[in-house]
């Protein structure tokens, strides 16, 4: 039973610390403080590991469970989502848990959300399944009405998704949106009475036969309301005690329950931390490691959460919850005059943009405004809008307020003693004439913390005759532009007494260029982008506030309706899309748009991921010791302190290694002598816990000496830093000759760069190894796509036989390259304590430490020289480039070698010259991602494409079509194109976006409109599919006919969300002629397919599928002696009969592709078509429409591949427009040398549900099946990638548009990737930007 504060210290009766779990009652035991939710229920006795972690510190989503607690205020059980890995195990005491596993699950029935989301698609790898289902859940318990799209959208915000595209994922809960009366009737949700079902397309009842939608058939959802987790009675009762526990380190959890208890307590404990959401407090603790003795948990505190309405304005209790806030205004807006509460719909606005529904819902107004934070979304506005804080002192009990002006003081220090605390905020209403305005811009608009915010007030007067209007009262204030939210005063002064007009414009904004003022390396970076926006953001404000004007002073100076698009808002539309196939089937199952195999297990939190698994007794957690330095020798390592550290089992150096420290020619296990980057690891240490490891890790002293680093592809180029053997060359014709013969009409030179990208797969890195057969032996589990290189490195590493060294992986959540080579070091690691102390050691990497030290998407730079005809037609393509190899070599040389293949994208070049070499750079090693140095091949040439259409004043398109390569082409790596559907489906793409008139409408609404610019691009592609390397095209795979008719397929490729295993065993199911279902793909494992090839390069289904049917077509010859004497009913029968007759049922099948000339087996082709639309004042931008078309041959499974096409898409957006690293090298001074700043979901952003196009239409060619592919299908994994970059593209355009209204013309200029809000606002050169860089300006990018 928990320890609880004395009665006599709290005045309240005495009782035990209470959890309901999943409707199960748990008390909680003292001790524990330390402890989150997520700890808590994967941990400890409760084992419910569906709840998952991906990031730990809020920014995932993959934690998601659901917190219920009686609000006796409103005498409603309240439901809400909260991340677990942040909630502190004490702040959900006396409420009631649910988790995924509290939901539904296989047995029971699945919840109809875990039915649609399945039978949708809407799970590949199924990482962040869970957390999705848990976040749509609370939504739909919380509200008594079915949701609107737009509420359901907004719900998912915070949580993300690195595989599906999130298209499926919104179209499977869009069925539970107003729109479906039927849900939690008696109708199973998704099957209507008239036998038609809610289409996944439409969200609507429909009897378009989908075929992609599935009868689920062994659950039921209608079934499941009977079964939804009630309340508990008890805590209806129960009122919320007052708690004092403990936890590690000597902290104390205190809660206080009513304000005297607060106050003693804060009396007492000065120092002592309040926490409401402690989204605060615990990313200090978890990430940055600060140390507090004392919390004090004050959501509970009843004047803390008070609303008080009335006729001055609205005051409402610090603890009140981001949440409750924005439904508080929402309310006051709608009940009082509109001149009331313009403050109030600011706040809503910037709001809905704060943090995800999980953060807001358990983040609070005080600890948001007590932080400090220079980049608080709410401190400006607080600022602007003449709120007041009432700071009570905890000794006096004496209460004092203070204008939120003047509260902030400096870096997150405040106007407030460590004996007052906040005690509720004071907004009062606007006047007749009073205009509050909020401003952000931040890289991402779902769920990121600004880079520039603001506040904006003006108190308007009209005077004199004319009634001409003046300003009373101004308040301008900024975040992101100072230490702390930055009242701009002189500006503020310069405004008063000044008439509204054009003319105060012009001044104001030279005002506020000397108000804001930021350092050139001023942390942030990004100094020219801030200060433009303060100026565009004041720019917006007075367009806004003038237009409202003019709504009751018609007279006011007006200005042209197109400046209108300044200030319209964005919102959130819902998002619909259109798959488009043909189903070819072959036999049973091949051809069908089948679910994926795990699906209902990775719906329910049941399918296990390699942090799952039940770990032994007497297991060690490992935590690595790294490198902070990106180059130096090591002079000492001192672990006397970590020895010492609690829990503490061991420290192992390069030393220890039992056989050799070298895991590659270039790269060391342990570093022993000299470190040459960050993040590399010089040993490992294994302690009782995660956390002790991490303890104890932190506490090794590492003295170094510094050497010079390498830090940018470009000081490897000027030092001729390069891995050694990695220079390469490819040509066809003479390229100098042709430059120097005069036939080209002109020739251009140029550079593209583009930055890297980290994979950000949502299950980080891990193994669990451990030792049997008394140390003889080594198995371990691991999270990886090459099951086969762990065995050999850990072999190698151990001096084990690898006979006796076994990897096994159930499933990856997610891959994409990033675990083929860069896992077996991690799992190396860990084997070496497990088999030195013959004890099982499990490595899980956090997110910061595993995005620091794994390695990335290649960053690039390509140096070209183009020949062109007057008319277009390309002649020579000179291209030097380079890649970022990192530290060691790893793939970096074949990533470049198919970078320089995929040069020629689509393009019949007669003369190409291109060479390439892998720099060496003090970084962490980088390695394969999705598309292997084909798209940024690619991307260099569509660059320089759209630069000869831009020199020439032609479309880009124009000049595209005019070089597409041909049937019979040969490529200037000597391989002839044959079966070349690029032209038809550019001409199928063509007309499906109708391209033209697209064109047409954007450049009409460009006219229209001044400071929104549309844009649209198409980009073709050709993706080439092979491993370059000759003898990894093999496969190999086990298959066992069992005598009840059902089949065990086991082969060398791996699971990580693709499908693999599901179209394997469609091959398998159809080889035999029994359904899908009889057909069982456990897992892979070294000990079943030996020697099998990592899973990569898109081409697994192309591989193990033959190798599959190989061992089934051996078991049919076998059978058939039996089969043709007889007849079956079954399989089974006959599987029976033929063990009676003792034939083998068992075959190992094995299949390697025919020894050819050419560099790939085929061509995936490819196009899309997207359109955009950016803010050219703050570099905020969507897409709008994207259509995308692939020649997939005759798909094995259209749903898998339509999954992985919008996935990759994606995926690929994160690339060219938002994912940015940034590291510590000469463009980025304020970060530490060979540091990565951007190590975690809150300062890295891939795409979240809101980055997805308005409108995602994907399409498969029809009737091209492709005769090298196993049933005539091709691959799908990588080759969509690149085509992300016609949104690249299109956001180009629309620049283009912005730059030829300011008469720049319509002259090429350079956009780097990521085109970033930053990139794209700068881009758009104006009066705003012109005062801070000239019109060739481009920011600092890391490559
Ligand atoms: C994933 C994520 C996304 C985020 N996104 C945003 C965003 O978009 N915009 C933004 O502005 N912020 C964002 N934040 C920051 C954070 O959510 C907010 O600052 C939040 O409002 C803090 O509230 P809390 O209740 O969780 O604070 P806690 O962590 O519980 O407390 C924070 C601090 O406030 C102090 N405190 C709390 N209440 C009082 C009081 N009554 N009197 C005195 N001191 C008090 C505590 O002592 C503590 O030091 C984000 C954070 C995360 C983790
Ligand atoms: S693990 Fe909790 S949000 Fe990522
Ligand atoms: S299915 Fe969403 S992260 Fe893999």
């Amino acid at each position: 039973m928990g320890s609880l504060e004395k009665e006599a210290e709290m005045g309240d009766e005495l009782m035990e610390a209470i959890l309901y779990v999943n409707g199960v009652r748990r008390v909680l035991p003292d001790g524990l403080a330390h402890m989150t939710l997520l700890e808590y229920l994967r941990g400890w006795d409760l084992g419910l590991t569906g709840t998952k972690l991906g990031c730990g510190e809020g920014g995932c989503g993959a934690c998601t469970v659901m917190v219920s607690n009686y609000d006796k205020t409103s005498n409603k059980r309240v439901h809400y989502a909260v991340n677990a890995c942040l909630a502190p195990l004490y702040s959900v005491e006396g409420m009631h848990v649910i988790s995924i596993e509290g939901v539904g699950h296989r047995k029971h029935g699945l919840h109809p959300l875990q039915e649609s989301l399945a039978s949708s698609h809407g799970s590949q790898c199924g990482f962040c399944t869970p957390g999705f289902i848990m976040s749509m859940y609370a939504l739909l318990r919380l509200n008594k009405n079915p949701p609107s799209e737009e509420e359901i959208e907004e719900c998912l915000a915070g949580n993300l998704c690195r595989c599906t595209g999130y298209r499926p994922i919104v179209d499977a809960f869009r069925v539970f949106a107003k729109t479906n009366d039927a849900l939690y009737s008696g109708l199973s949700s998704l099957s209507l009475q008239d036998g038609s079902s809610i289409c996944p397309s439409t969200g609507k009842p429909c009897s378009c036969g989908d075929v992609r939608f599935q009868q689920p058939s062994e659950t039921d959802g209608s079934k499941y309301t009977e079964k939804e987790l009630i309340f508990p009675p008890e805590l209806l009762l129960r009122k919320f005690p007052p708690l004092k526990l403990s936890g590690n380190r000597g902290l104390i959890w205190y809660r206080a329950v009513r304000l005297d208890h607060l106050l003693d307590l804060k009396t007492k404990h000065p120092d002592a931390k309040l926490v409401v959401g402690n989204t605060e407090v615990g990313i200090e603790m978890r990430l940055k490691r600060l140390q507090y003795k004392v919390l004090i948990s004050v959501g509970q505190v009843p004047e803390l959460n008070t609303v008080v309405v009335n006729d001055s304005g609205v005051e409402f209790g610090s603890s009140l919850r981001l949440s409750q806030l924005l439904r508080l205004f929402r309310k006051v807006v709608k009940e009082r005059p509109a001149h009331e509460t313009s403050a109030c719909k600011a706040f809503i606005e910037q709001l809905k943009w704060f943090a995800g529904t999980q953060i807001r819902n358990v983040a609070s107004i005080g600890g948001n405004i007590c932080t400090a934070s220079p980049i608080s979304d709410l401190n400006p506005l607080w600022m602007a809008s003449r709120a007041e804080f009432r700071i009570i002192n905890c000794c006096s009990g004496d209460v004092r307020s203070i204008p939120a002006k003047g509260f902030f003081r400096g870096y997150r220090k405040v106007d407030m003693e460590s004996n007052e605390i906040l005690l509720s905020v004071f907004l009062p209403w606007t006047r007749p004439l009073e205009y509050v305005k909020e401003f952000k811009q931040s890289h991402r608009r779902d769920d990121d913390i600004a880079i520039v915010n603001g506040g904006m007030r003006v108190f308007l007067e009209e005077r004199g005759e004319n009634k001409e209007v003046f300003v009373c009262e101004a308040s301008i204030a900024f975040g992101g532009v100072a230490p702390v939210s930055l009242c701009a005063r002189k500006t503020e002064e310069f405004l008063i007494g000044k008439s509204w007009n054009k003319s105060l414009l012009q001044d104001a904004l030279k005002v506020i260029q000397s108000d804001v003022l930021i350092d050139k390396d001023a942390p942030g970076g990004m100094v020219e982008f801030r200060k433009s926006l303060t100026l565009s953001f004041f720019f917006k404000f007075f367009l806004w506030v003038s237009h409202h004007i003019s709504d009751v002073k018609p007279t006011m100076e007006t200005f042209p309706s197109s400046h209108m698009s300044a200030v319209e808002s964005f919102t959130r539309p819902c998002r619909v899309g259109r798959q488009d196939y043909e189903t070819v089937k072959h036999g049973t199952a091949v051809g069908l748009p089948e679910v994926h195999l795990s699906a209902r297990m990775q719906v329910t939190g049941k399918a296990e991921y390699t942090d799952d698994a039940p770990v032994p007794p007497n297991t060690l957690h490992a935590a690595l010791v790294l490198s902070k330095l990106p180059h130096a020798r090591i002079l000492s390592i001192d672990d006397s302190e970590s020895r010492s550290s609690p829990g503490f089992a061991g420290l192992f150096l390069a030393k220890d290694v039992p056989a050799d420290n070298m895991i590659e020619a270039d790269e060391e296990l342990f570093a022993t002598d000299v470190v040459t980057c960050v993040g590399q690891v010089i040993g490992v240490i294994v302690a009782n816990t995660h956390e002790n490891a991490k303890a104890a890790a932190g506490k090794v002293k590492v003295e170094y000496e510094e050497l010079p680093a390498i830090l940018s592809i470009r000081e490897a180029i000027a030092a001729k830093s390069f891995h050694p053997n990695t220079e390469k060359m490819q040509r066809k014709g003479d390229v100098e000759l042709c430059f120097e013969s005069g036939q080209c009409d002109r020739i251009i030179e140029g550079e593209v760069q583009m930055g890297g990208q980290e994979h950000f797969y949502m299950e980080p890195h891990g193994s669990l190894v451990w030792t049997a057969d008394g140390g003889n032996e080594v198995h371990m589990l691991s999270s990886t796509q090459d099951p086969h290189r762990h065995q050999l490195i850990i072999s190698h590493v151990l001096g084990l036989q690898m006979s006796k060294v076994v990897c096994k992986t159930k499933r990856v959540g997610g891959g994409f390259g990033g675990k083929e080579t860069r896992s077996a070091f991690i799992a190396a690691a860990a084997s070496v304590p497990a088999y030195l102390l013959n004890r099982p050691v499990k490595l899980i990497l956090d997110r910061d430490v595993d995005m620091m030290i794994s390695g990335h998407r290649h960053s690039f730079v390509g140096k070209y020289k183009v020949g062109f005809t007057n008319e277009g037609k390309i002649l020579a393509y000179d291209l030097e480039i380079y890649n970022n190899g990192g530290n060691t070599l790893d793939l970096s040389s074949y990533v470049l070698q198919n970078a320089m293949f995929h040069s020629d994208n689509v393009y019949e070049i007669p003369h190409v010259r291109i060479r390439g070499n892998v720099c060496f750079t003090n970084y962490p090693s980088n390695t394969a991602f999705r598309g292997f140095g084909a798209p940024q091949g690619m991307l260099i040439t569509e660059n320089w494409i759209h630069r000869i259409a831009a020199e020439l004043d032609r479309s880009p398109e124009e000049i595209k079509e005019m070089n597409f390569q041909v049937e019979g082409s040969i490529t200037h790596y000597s391989q002839c194109l044959e079966h070349c559907t690029l032209h038809q489906l550019w001409k199928e793409l063509k007309m499906s976006c109708n391209f033209l008139q697209a064109r047409r409408e954007v450049d009409e609404f460009n006219s229209l409109n001044r400071w929104k610019k549309r844009g649209v691009a198409m980009v073709p592609s050709k993706f080439g599919v092979a491993y370059t390397k000759v003898c990894t095209n093999q496969a190999g795979a086990l298959v066992h006919v069992y005598t009840d008719g059902t089949v065990l397929v086991t082969h060398g490729g791996v699971e990580m969300g693709q499908g693999l295993h599901t179209k394997v065993a469609q091959v398998a199911a159809s080889a035999f002629n029994i359904p899908l279902s009889s057909v069982f793909v456990s897992e892979t494992s070294t000990d079943k397919v030996p020697n099998a090839s990592p899973t990569s390069a898109s081409i697994s289904s192309d591989m193990y599928g033959p190798a599959v049917l190989d061992a089934c077509e051996q078991i049919k010859a076998r059978m058939e002696h039996v089969a043709s004497k007889l007849s079956f009913k079954s399989f089974a029968e006959l599987a029976s009969a033929c063990y009676s007759q003792r034939i083998d049922l068992s075959a190992h099948g094995f299949y390697w592709t025919p020894e050819e000339a050419n560099t790939f087996r085929y061509y995936t082709y490819g196009a899309a078509f997207a359109e955009v639309e950016i803010d050219t004042l703050t570099g905020d931008f969507h897409t709008r429409t994207v259509d995308v078309k692939l020649d997939l041959g005759y798909s094995l499974n259209p749903a898998i591949d339509i999954g992985q096409i919008e996935g990759a898409f994606v995926q690929g957006l994160g690339w060219v427009v938002l994912e940015e690293l940034k590291w510590g090298d000469a463009a980025h001074k304020w970060i530490k040398p060979g540091n990565l700043l951007t190590c975690g979901p809150g300062n890295y952003k891939i795409p979240s549900i809101n980055d997805i196009p308005f409108n995602f239409n994907v399409s498969l060619l029809k009737g091209h099946p492709n005769s090298r592919g196993i049933h005539s299908s091709k691959a799908v994994g990588e080759p969509p990638f690149f085509l992300a970059s016609s949104v690249f593209f299109a956001i180009k355009d629309a620049i283009k548009a912005a730059r030829e209204e300011m008469g720049l013309g319509s002259k090429w200029f350079p956009l780097d990737t990521p085109a970033t809000p930053e990139r794209i606002r700068m881009a758009c050169f104006d009066e705003f930007t012109s005062p801070f860089v000239s019109l060739d300006f481009c920011p600092k990018l890391s490559v």
